[in-house]
């Protein structure tokens, strides 16, 4: 239904670009990376006024591992270092932090600190910020098939009761609202295995605007942009 003043709730942020904002100052990927945090800031300040309640980004994706030795291991490094600098930012500004993907893989330090931060956190309610690390949606889907399977195996479900209810009980997602607005950077037109499940009904804005360069200006001119789109979920507009 059409309605002029719609703000989307939940917005997920498929960060692209870094490497190319790089490339084209000639300067090393990481250092396109290190521009890329700096906007995460400015973005989740940016939330509250434009009325987004929660924000979803996609920072390290399960095929993010193929990159270079000294590519990955660059961005795990800013991942420690983005979330000690943050840590006091993020619990004065009342943002709750929430971490998605599959920790198994991450090494114990980050994964330290990951849980230190969602708990430091976790009495705020202003923004909702949940980062996507070493997230893929397949793999998501994967974890609580196999979690979904395992309750079944000891009696603690009944497969009668599986449907489209109960199965995203099991996803990393659980405690979100799907998002509203899905927003890739870079000009690439492509979902890259993020939020698969959730996304089925999200508006799309793929835009041209490298990460790097993603203001808070730019962020405020997408989201306006939602605000007249007409959302159908499958039914006839009355
Ligand atoms: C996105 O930027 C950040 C991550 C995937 C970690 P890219 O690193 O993919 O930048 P491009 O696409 O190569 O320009
Ligand atoms: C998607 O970007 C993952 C993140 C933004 C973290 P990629 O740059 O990895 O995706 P592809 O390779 O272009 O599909
Ligand atoms: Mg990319």
């Amino acid at each position: 239904m059409k309605d002029q003043t719609q703000v989307p709730k939940h917005v997920a942020i498929i960060m692209d670009g870094n490497g190319r904002w790089a490339q084209m100052r000639r300067r090393p990927r990481l250092v396109g990376h290190h521009a890329g945090a700096k906007r995460v800031r400015e973005v989740v300040r940016a939330c509250p006024d434009l009325g987004v309640k929660y924000l979803t980004i996609f920072a390290f994706s399960t095929e993010n591992w193929k990159r270079t030795q000294t590519e990955v291991a660059g961005l795990m490094k800013l991942f420690k270092r983005y979330i000690r600098r943050e840590a006091q930012n993020l619990l004065e500004e009342g943002v709750r932090v929430r971490f998605i993907g599959d920790r198994v893989k991450l090494e114990p330090a980050l994964v330290d600190l990951m849980d230190g931060l969602e708990l430091l956190t976790a009495d705020n309610d202003k923004v909702h910020l949940t980062i996507a690390l070493n997230y893929g949606g397949r793999d998501e889907v994967t974890r609580a098939a196999k979690r979904m399977a395992y309750d079944v195996s000891m009696g603690k479900l009944n497969p009668r009761d599986v449907c489209d209810e109960t199965f995203p009980k099991y996803l990393d997602t659980h405690v979100l609202p799907d998002p509203d607005l899905v927003i890739r950077t870079s000009g690439e037109a492509r979902i890259s295995n993020f939020l698969l499940w959730q996304s089925a009904y999200a508006e799309y804005e793929f835009i041209d605007t490298l990460w790097p360069d993603f203001t808070s200006e730019v962020f405020a001119e997408v989201v306006g942009r939602f605000g007249v789109r007409e959302r159908r979920f499958g039914a006839v507009p009355v």
